[in-house]
Order: C-alpha cells, then sequence, then structure tokens
C-alpha cells in the first residue's frame, strides 16, 4: 500500500490560515493523505552535541514524545510532502524551525533518506506584497530537503493572510491552493 501524502502546518495558532490550507489540500489532493501539526508533535530544538557528525542519521534528541524522527520518517515514505507555514518576521515559526534544525543529523548520511522524493511548500504572510517576503523561508526549505535528501519543487506563495479566517473568505486564494493541489497531483501522477 503507498504511504499517504504528508501535509504538515506549521503554525502554533490553532484553526489558523495553515490549518484551513492543510485541509484545503487533503481535499484537493484526493488521495490517501496524513496531516501534522508541528507545534503539537514536542519537538525539541537541536543542541549542536556533534553526535551526528560519527552517527549519521542518529540525534540524542530522538526519544518517546519528540516528534521529529516521526515527522522525518513519515516524510520519507511519503510520495510527496507539502509544508504549510506562515511567515514569521521573514521565516517561520520558531516550532518549525526547531523541526528543521534537526534535519542536521542527516547532513553527513552518505545514502539519504529522502532520496527519490520531494517536497515542496505553501507559504503565506499578513504583508500585500514585498519581493523578499518569503526568501527566509524558501532558503530554509531548501536546504532541509538537501540535507535529507528530498528535491525541493518550487512553493505556493499568498500574500495578504493575516487573521484565523482569511483563507478561508478569500475565493481567489482558496483557488490557487486548490490548483497547486491539482498541478502537484497531475506531475506526481497520484
Ligand atoms: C510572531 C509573528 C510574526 C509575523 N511576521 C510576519 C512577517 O514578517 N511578515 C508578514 O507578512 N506577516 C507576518 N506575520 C503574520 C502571519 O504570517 C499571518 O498572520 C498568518 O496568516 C498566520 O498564519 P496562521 O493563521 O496559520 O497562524 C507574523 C505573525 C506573527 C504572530
Amino acid at each position: 500500500m503507498t504511504a499517504p501524502v504528508f501535509l504538515a502546518s506549521c503554525s502554533p495558532r490553532r484553526g489558523g490560515n495553515s490549518d484551513a490550507a492543510v485541509a484545503l489540500l487533503k481535499q484537493s489532493l484526493s488521495v490517501p493523505c496524513r496531516t501534522w501539526r508541528i507545534a503539537d508533535e514536542g519537538v525539541h530544538p537541536c543542541i549542536s552535541c556533534g553526535y551526528c557528525d560519527a552517527h549519521p542519521g542518529q540525534c540524542t534528541l530522538d526519544a518517546p514524545g519528540d516528534g521529529a524522527r516521526k515527522l522525518f520518517d513519515a516524510m520519507f515514505a511519503a510520495p510527496i510532502s507539502v509544508i504549510v507555514s506562515p511567515v514569521y518576521f521573514y521565516h517561520v515559526p520558531a516550532q518549525a524551525k526547531a523541526w528543521i534544525d534537526r534535519a542536521q543529523c542527516f547532513w553527513t548520511c552518505g545514502e539519504k533518506p529522502g532520496r527519490g522524493k520531494a517536497v515542496t511548500a505553501v507559504l503565506f504572510g499578513a504583508r500585500l506584497r514585498g519581493d523578499k517576503l518569503f526568501e527566509g523561508a524558501e532558503r530554509t526549505f531548501r536546504y532541509m530537503a538537501l540535507a535529507l535528501g528530498l528535491t525541493w519543487e518550487d512553493p505556493l506563495r499568498i500574500y495578504g493572510l493575516d487573521r484565523p479566517g482569511d483563507l478561508a473568505s478569500s475565493g481567489e486564494a482558496c483557488t490557487r491552493i486548490a490548483e497547486f493541489a491539482g498541478n502537484l497531483a497531475g506531475r506526481h501522477g497520484l
């Protein structure tokens, strides 16, 4: 049986635009999906202990109750992963950054566990314009993909979403997400 598509919301705000975008992606993809909220997974931030330098792919913080490894394993199994994130100070929320930093333990892996799989993102912020609004988040996700061996695909970028219901009340943003999901499914033969 094929593993489900990996859909993750990076916002700590429950019921906000990220959660709504994940629900919309799931509905639009119409294949089995598993949804996650990174902020609920108890991920501890990297402490730069150096253990993974000598033990590629292993982390001293991997333990029951810490969801970092569980999230990475779900991505490695999924045919495609979509990470949904708001912009926080031109980057991603701290809970998501803590998880991204945990990808460091795969940096020295000769055989990358995500090889042959792909990851993309849906990114949004409150600002209505700004060439560089998504630059920080995009670059970070791209390098996380590199550490994991996943192929990074161009994300969807949406301006002007701020209050929790902004996505749900924007027909244009909802259509763009549904189209993004449709294109993704087509490209990956889902
Ligand atoms: C701490 C914090 C920092 C933010 N920084 C930015 C920012 O730099 N640029 C921007 O356009 N929006 C910024 N926002 C607004 C969020 O991106 C916006 O409210 C988003 O829709 C929240 O998504 P959510 O509903 O999934 O939590 C920030 C919000 C918070 C709480």
